[in-house]
């Protein structure tokens, strides 16, 4: 019996590299692995679309619409792969990436252009009059003896910064020419601005093929339960075979506990894309160590938790007790004039008031010192001036507070050594 456990556990040690391995690269954002869960008629939709480009010669244009980390990017790489698998199509494409982010504009775009077809040679010093002429010849050069044109593909990622180029020129000829088909082009934009079409021109929009796919997530809760069943598992290839099924199962059986759906739930709420689900999985896989060589729902948990930190409630824990005092006046002042703001004269009485009672053991500060802590407080952007950048005498400055009640009361429990009195005072009454 011995001897088993102890084959398992060598087992256990030599596999969790490996399990590490894999399923980081899963989460990592350049995974290679392109499994694409619940935009199967998108898909279908693009791969139609490059097919009719790549095979028979059908010139086109499109746009992919979804917000950030819905998988556009993935999305159309998916598409490609499997376009290229058939080879003949894959040594006949050609692609150009640009990317609003890096091209900036039409000369820096053309210039990409020429260098990713290779074609800077054939350029050379030559002039033209214009950049429709200039685009029109490298097209041109492409086409070499009896041979016909090879599909070019160009994809334009942030597509929505293109617009903003003077005359949209690069998105004009690209759409010209991909409606007068010469050579056979499909132009691909991916963008998050939903409204992208009304940036552009009245010209523009006329020689686009008006093809829009929108992507957003719709996967049910129980759909988006077996998407991370499926990313925690491990793959069928996996050489331990019983290791294998015994960490499957597991999962399988993690994804039913209550804690675990309960995370899930609500990181389903908040946002549903793929990508938020694999950076909260992340911190998980990383912990995964010898001695901790299973997933636990309570490590689901924990980076739930680090997700949702709220950064301000983080800070208040670090503030020291005569700055909490400050921000508890502050609280009890707004509650009493109706949210209205404050100032330093009116916070350091509600202080002195709470610090003279009797009976307290808190320490009581000259009025310099508490107005450090007070300019602290505003550095820290837990306060903020509110009398729009007017300079008045910094004690009669009107500031209004940026935490709420429950964000104090819970920097309160977790706040180490909190005084009583500080906490008593936190929940008292407040009277004019
Ligand atoms: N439907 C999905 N199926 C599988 N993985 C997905 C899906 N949606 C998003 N992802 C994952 O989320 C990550 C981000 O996706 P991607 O980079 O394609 O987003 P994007 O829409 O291009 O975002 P951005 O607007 O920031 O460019 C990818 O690593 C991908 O693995
Ligand atoms: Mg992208």
């Amino acid at each position: 019996m011995l001897r088993r456990k102890s084959i398992v556990k060598l087992a256990e040690d030599e596999c969790l590299p490996e399990v590490q391995r894999i399923l980081r690269e899963r989460l990592s954002q350049k995974s290679v692995q392109t499994q694409v869960y619940g935009l199967d008629s998108q898909r279908r939709h693009l791969l139609d679309l490059m097919r009719r480009c790549v095979s028979m010669g059908e010139s086109n244009s499109a746009l992919v619409i979804g917000p950030r980390g819905s998988g556009k990017t993935m999305l159309l790489q998916s598409v490609l792969d499997e376009v290229k698998s058939d080879k003949i199509a894959k040594e006949n494409l050609l692609q150009v990436n640009l990317n609003g982010l890096l091209q900036t504009d039409d000369r820096i775009a053309l210039k990409e252009i020429t260098r990713q077809l290779q074609l800077e040679n054939t350029l050379g010093d030559k002039v033209f009059g214009s950049f429709a002429a200039t685009l029109a010849f490298l097209l041109e050069a492409l086409k070499s003896g009896d041979k016909t044109s090879q599909p070019i593909l160009f994809v334009l990622d942030e597509f929505d910064l293109f617009a903003h180029h003077k005359n949209q020129t690069l998105l004009y000829n690209l759409f010209d020419i991909s409606q007068s088909a010469q050579t056979p082009i499909a132009v691909i934009g991916l963008t998050c601005r939903l409204d992208v079409i009304e940036l552009l021109e009245k010209r523009v929009k006329s020689r686009f093929s008006h093809r829009q796919i929108h992507i957003f997530s719709s996967l049910t809760f129980e759909e988006y339960k077996e998407v991370f069943v499926e990313i925690l598992s491990l793959p069928k290839t996996f050489p331990e075979r019983k290791f294998m099924q015994q960490w499957n199962q597991h999962v399988k059986e993690l994804s039913e506990e209550t804690m675990t759906v309960d995370v899930l739930q609500r990181l389903y709420h908040s946002d549903k894309n793929i990508r938020a689900l694999k950076s909260f999985l992340l911190l998980p896989v990383c912990k995964l160590t010898p001695d901790h060589c299973q997933l636990e729902s309570t490590d689901f948990l924990e980076s739930s938790q680090y997700l949702t930190m709220d950064s301000k409630a983080a800070m208040l824990h670090g503030v020291s007790v005569l700055e909490l005092c400050l921000i508890i006046a502050m609280k009890q002042l707004t509650i009493l004039y109706d949210g209205d703001p404050v100032n330093f004269e009116m916070v350091y009485n509600e202080y002195q008031k709470f610090v003279q009672r009797k009976g307290h053991s808190i320490q009581c500060y000259e009025k310099p010192v508490v107005l450090k802590a007070f300019e602290h407080l505003q550095a820290l952007e837990l306060l903020k001036p509110a009398d729009g950048g007017q300079r008045s005498q910094k004690e009669y400055r009107p500031m209004t507070l940026l935490v709420d009640a429950t964000q104090i009361n819970d920097a309160l429990q977790k706040y180490p050594n909190c005084p009583t009195e500080v906490k008593q005072w936190n929940t008292q009454e407040v009277h004019a």
